[in-house]
């Protein structure tokens, strides 16, 4: 049986990382066996593209492409092997991330983030897809705390974080059946008490 695709969204400082790993460790629990990767990344070139993206500076579009550059390689080499054995993939960003960061953050038009997709994915879609929300304060505050040197994303304004978080919302309500949005600004506690709910819901 193949396994299922989770991914999961939401502002630098949304607190992604620390979800991340518990959803893991209960899924692991739940006895799937879990492959966890992320983007840009989860190849060894993947790597090396993220490198550059999060530091050169470049064209909004070449950005774009790099992301389903490594997207591309990232399906072939992990994501679809992985789902093909059977096991259950859990990634930090996919797809969602470009039309929020590229689309809503830097104004790439939906239409050629569409092209791109449907070329790069060609039909294959997370089953589950965690949008981890919050106020761009909490996020920025966060960031900005974590006392180590910010990226080419991280160093961006409140307002594109404002117009990302807003693209992400809508990508949730055009994709209602595959999204789940949680609060990301309620205690850990009660966020772990929802993933427990969304494991034993999808296992
Ligand atoms: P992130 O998961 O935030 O890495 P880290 O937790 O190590 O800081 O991802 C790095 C950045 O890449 C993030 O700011 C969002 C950006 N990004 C895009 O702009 N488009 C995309 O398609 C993806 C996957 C990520």
């Amino acid at each position: 049986m193949r396994g299922k695709f989770i991914t999961l969204e939401g502002l630098d400082g949304a607190g992604k990382s620390t979800h991340l790993a518990r959803l893991v460790a209960l899924l692991r629990q739940a006895g799937k066996p879990v492959v966890q990767t992320r983007e840009p990344g989860g190849t060894p070139l993947g790597e090396k593209l993220r490198g550059l993206l999060l530091a050169e500076p470049m064209h909004l579009e070449t950005e774009a492409l790099l992301m389903f550059a490594a997207r591309r390689e990232h399906l072939d080499k992990v994501i679809l092997p992985a789902l093909e054995r059977g096991d259950w993939v859990v990634c930090d960003r996919f797809t969602d991330a470009s039309f929020a960061y590229q689309g809503g953050g830097r104004g790439l038009s939906v239409e050629k983030l569409g092209i791109l997709e449907n070329w790069v994915q060609d039909g294959l879609d997370p089953d589950l897809t965690l949008l981890f929300d919050v106020s761009t304060e909490i996020a920025l505050g966060r960031v900005k705390s974590m006392g180590r040197e910010l990226d080419r994303f991280e160093q961006e304004k409140q307002e594109f974080f404002e117009r990302v978080r807003a693209a992400y919302l809508a990508r949730a309500r055009a994709n209602a059946a595959r999204f789940r949005v949680i609060d990301s600004g309620k205690t850990l506690d009660s966020i772990n008490v929802e993933l427990e709910e969304i494991v034993s819901g999808v296992c």
